[in-house]
């Protein structure tokens, strides 16, 4: 498959104003990620590791065009970013679903955004339920259903909008980490069912590298790209124990190592 570029950051620095020394005026500038420079790969799953407080929430944000970056830009099939767009789907650690809605409710909110008719609602709903595993769980409001199960329908929610680009934030660290572990499997699943761009954060590193053809990994303190890993596995779906693959082994203690040989600067950790 020819490789098309979806997604390119240039340069991307975001500062934010904080208030400064209180017994002076004035605001400062908070530098949150600076230079970020790398592209993403149309159907690339890229995961984005790094610690808490480098500024992962902080790209997605911008991804996601909920911010503008303070210099540098994003571009999306070449085009720049200039807000929020159905292009794009975002799925966040905390279950955003509308808890007045079932399960199908909250799906078809994203079948509505997207102007799709009425009467198509209900197949693309069933489908989207049986593609998170779902199926027999339509009618149920959030507060029926388990924390796993809340983010399958936030992640169907996204996908009923059927953007080209995924974005998740941290979207199973709330979770037990079995059900991390089978949300992790269905992902990929419906990656390769769907084809989509995906861009993952967390701050876990085996989630990163089971997940990701490639890893960022980000400094902190500003949070820039200390290196971009490849991942060469091709089996995650089949093996039986992929974390004890030596290709699995080896290139998570490569991200152990980026991660922690980083100099903690700074008194506010
Ligand atoms: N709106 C804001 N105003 C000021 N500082 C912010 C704002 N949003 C984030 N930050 C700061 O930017 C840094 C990165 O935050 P964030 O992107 O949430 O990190 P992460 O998601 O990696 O934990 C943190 O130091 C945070 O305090
Ligand atoms: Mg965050």
């Amino acid at each position: 498959m020819a490789s098309v570029e979806k997604i390119r950051f240039e340069k991307v620095t975001k500062t934010f104003p904080i208030r400064g020394d209180t017994k002076k005026r004035g605001l400062k500038e908070f530098t949150a990620v600076k230079d970020i420079h790398f592209t993403v790969k149309e159907g690339e799953f890229i995961t984005l590791v790094g610690p808490s407080g480098c500024g992962k929430s902080t790209l997605l944000d911008l991804l996601g065009g909920l911010t503008k970056p303070s210099s540098g830009r994003i571009l999306i099939d070449g085009k720049e970013i200039s807000g929020p767009g159905l292009d794009r789907g975002t799925v966040f650690q905390q279950y955003a679903l509308f808890p007045w809605k079932t399960a199908r409710g909250n799906i078809e909110f994203g079948l509505e955004a997207k102007g799709v008719p009425k009467q198509e609602w209900k197949q693309l709903g069933d489908y989207y339920l049986d593609l998170v595993g779902l199926k027999n769980f339509a009618d149920r409001y959030p507060h029926e259903l388990s924390g796993g199960m809340k983010q399958r329908v936030a992640i169907a929610r996204s996908l009923a909008f059927n953007p080209d680009v995924l974005l998740l934030d941290e979207p199973f660290a709330a979770l037990d980490a079995q059900t991390r572990e089978t949300l992790q499997t269905e992902l990929l699943r419906i990656w390769e069912k769907t084809g989509k761009t995906i861009i993952f954060i967390t701050h876990g590193i085996d989630e990163a590298v089971y997940l990701g053809q490639r890893v960022v990994i980000l400094t902190a303190n500003p949070g820039s790209v200390k290196k971009i890993v490849d991942i060469p596995l091709t089996n995650r779906l089949e093996a039986a124990d992929i974390h004890a693959n030596p290709e699995f082994v080896k290139a998570r203690h490569e991200v152990w190592n980026l991660l922690h040989e980083q100099e903690f600067v700074g008194a506010n950790i």
